[in-house]
C-alpha cells in the first residue's frame, strides 16, 4: 500500500514510523514533511495548505490512504478535496474540523449539549467585549475565535491586560480574521491532562491518556509553546476519572457532533482540566497533538493502519485498540532563544542508538548534513516500565543529542510525580 501523510512535523514523523510497522505498506510520502524524516518516508516539497497540489500528487502516484493531520489544512477541507477525488482518509472534513477552527462552535456546542466547560459569554463588538470586561471576575481567559497557531489564548490576571488583550484581538487585527469575534471565560484551575481519541462519528475510543507541558520556563514559567515535552499515561487520569469524562465528555461530544450533521471522523483530541468540580473541557482539537503523539503512539500495540481503516470505514467498534501499560516521556530539544527568536543551520548530531527514539521536528539538509532549520528541532521518547526509568532513559538519551545551542527543559515529569506521590 502507498500512504501519504500531510504534515511536517514531529508528530507526523511519530505517525510516519508507526505506519511502517504494518507489512502491507510498501511506500511512505509526507508532504511537505522534514529531512530528519527522510530515512523513514520520502518527503515531498508540497506544503500542508496547497489543496490541489495534494489532490494532485495522491492522483499521480495512486496513493491508497491519506492521513491528514495538521489543524490548518483541516480546517481548510483538505479531506474533504481528497475524498471527492475518491481518496481514502484519516481525518475530519471541514465540517467537523470547525470543533477546533471555531472555539465559539465548541464553547456553544458543549453549552447545548451540557458537556462540562468554563463559564463564558462570546463577543463580536470591541465594545460590549469591553463593557463585560469592567464587571467580570478577574483572571479571566480571553480566546480568539479561530485559528492561531497556538497563541490565541490570554490569560489576564488584571482587568487592563484583559482589555489589551481584547483590543489587540479585535481591532488591532492581531490574529487577522481569527480574532474579530472572541470568547471571555472563566478561569479554571486543576492539572490538565490531553486524551487523544479515535472516532469514527459513533463509537470513540480513548488512547492512553498524556500530559503536555507548554510553558519554556522550568516550573511551568515563561512563554507558552507548541510544547516542550509529554509523557504517557498522566497520573491525574485515574480510571475514575476516565469513567466520568467518557461519561459527560467523551460520548456526549460525539453523539453532539452527530446530531449537529457534523459527524466526526479521526483524532478527536480532549485538552482537559480536572477541576475541584470534576473534569472540564478547556479545548477540542480535530487532530493528534504535538508533542503528545510522541508519547501515546509508542504505546499503541494495535496497528495503526488498522484502526485509521477501521475510523474511516465506519467499523472501530469492530476492533479492539490496546495500549501498553508502560511509561513514555519525550523530551522536545529546542533551539536556543525559542520561542522568541532563535537561529537556525547549525548541524545536529544524533548517535545511532538514540535515533530509532528521535521523531524531528525542525531538521534541513545543508550540504549533505542534518541542520537545525526550526524552534522546536526534535522530540526523544522512551519508553519504560515506570514514568521514573522512562524519564531517565528519555533524559539520558537526550543529553547525547547535541547541535549549536541546544537546550530542553530539565523538570518534564516533576509534576507528574509530585502528584503520584500525594
Ligand atoms: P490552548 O491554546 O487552547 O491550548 O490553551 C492554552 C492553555 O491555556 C491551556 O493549555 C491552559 O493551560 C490554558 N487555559 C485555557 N483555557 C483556560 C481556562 N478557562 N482556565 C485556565 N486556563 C486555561
Ligand atoms: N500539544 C497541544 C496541541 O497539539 O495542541
Amino acid at each position: 500500500m502507498k500512504l501519504m501523510v500531510i504534515g511536517g512535523g514531529g508528530r507526523e514523523h511519530a505517525i510516519v514510523k508507526k505506519l511502517k510497522e504494518n507489512p502491507e505498506v510498501t511506500e511512505i510520502f509526507v508532504l511537505p514533511g522534514n529531512a530528519g524524516m527522510s530515512a523513514d518516508a520520502v518527503c515531498v516539497p508540497i506544503k500542508a495548505l496547497d489543496l490541489p497540489g495534494i489532490v494532485r500528487f495522491a492522483a499521480e502516484q495512486k496513493i491508497d490512504y491519506a492521513v491528514v493531520t495538521p489543524d490548518d489544512p483541516l480546517a481548510a477541507g483538505a479531506v474533504d478535496a481528497l475524498e471527492a477525488a475518491g481518496i481514502a482518509c484519516f481525518g475530519p472534513n471541514q465540517r467537523a474540523a470547525v470543533i477546533e477552527s471555531s472555539k465559539i462552535f465548541a464553547k456553544d456546542l458543549m453549552k447545548r449539549y451540557g458537556i462540562p466547560t468554563a463559564k463564558y459569554e462570546t463577543f463580536d463588538r470591541l465594545a460590549d467585549a469591553l463593557t463585560y470586561l469592567e464587571t467580570a471576575p478577574i483572571p479571566t481567559v480571553i480566546k480568539a475565535d479561530g485559528l492561531a497557531l497556538g497563541k490565541g489564548v490570554v490569560i489576564a490576571n488584571t482587568r487592563e491586560e484583559a482589555k489589551t488583550a481584547v483590543t489587540e484581538m479585535m481591532a488591532n487585527g492581531r490574529f487577522g480574521r481569527s480574532g474579530e469575534r472572541v470568547v471571555i471565560e472563566e478561569f479554571l484551575t486543576g492539572p490538565e491532562i490531553s486524551v487523544l481519541s479515535f472516532t469514527d462519528g459513533h463509537t470513540v475510543i480513548p488512547m492512553v491518556s498524556s500530559m503536555d507541558h507548554k510553558r519554556a520556563g522550568e516550573g511551568d514559567t515563561g512563554l507558552n509553546t507548541g510544547g516542550m515535552g509529554t509523557l504517557a499515561p498522566n497520573p491525574c487520569y485515574t480510571p475514575a476519572v476516565a469513567e466520568v469524562c467518557m461519561n459527560s465528555i467523551f460520548l456526549p461530544t460525539i453523539r453532539a457532533m452527530r446530531e449537529e450533521g457534523r459527524p466526526f471522523k479521526g483524532c478527536l483530541y480532549f485538552g482537559l482540566m480536572l477541576t475541584a468540580d470534576g473534569p472540564k473541557v478547556i479545548e477540542y482539537n480535530c487532530r493528534f497533538g504535538d508533542p503528545e503523539t510522541q508519547v501515546v503512539l509508542p504505546l499503541l500495540k494495535t496497528d495503526l493502519l488498522t484502526v485509521m481503516r477501521a475510523v474511516t470505514e465506519e467499523r472501530l467498534s469492530e476492533i479492539k485498540v490496546e495500549f501498553s501499560n508502560q511509561n513514555a516521556a519525550c523530551i522536545v530539544i529546542a533551539s536556543k532563544g525559542y520561542p522568541s527568536a532563535y537561529q537556525k543551520g547549525f548541524p545536529i548530531t544524533v548517535p545511532q542508538s538514540v535515533l530509532p527514539h528521535v521523531y524531528f521536528a525542525g531538521a534541513a539538509e545543508k550540504d549533505g548534513q542534518l541542520v537545525t532549520s526550526g524552534g522546536r528541532v526534535l522530540g526523544v521518547t522512551a519508553v519504560a516500565d515506570t514514568l521514573e526509568a522512562a524519564l531517565h532513559d528519555a533524559y539520558e538519551m537526550a543529553g547525547r543529542i547535541s547541535f549549536e545551542g541546544v537546550w530542553y527543559r530539565r523538570d518534564i515529569g516533576a509534576r507528574a510525580l509530585a502528584w503520584k506521590e500525594n
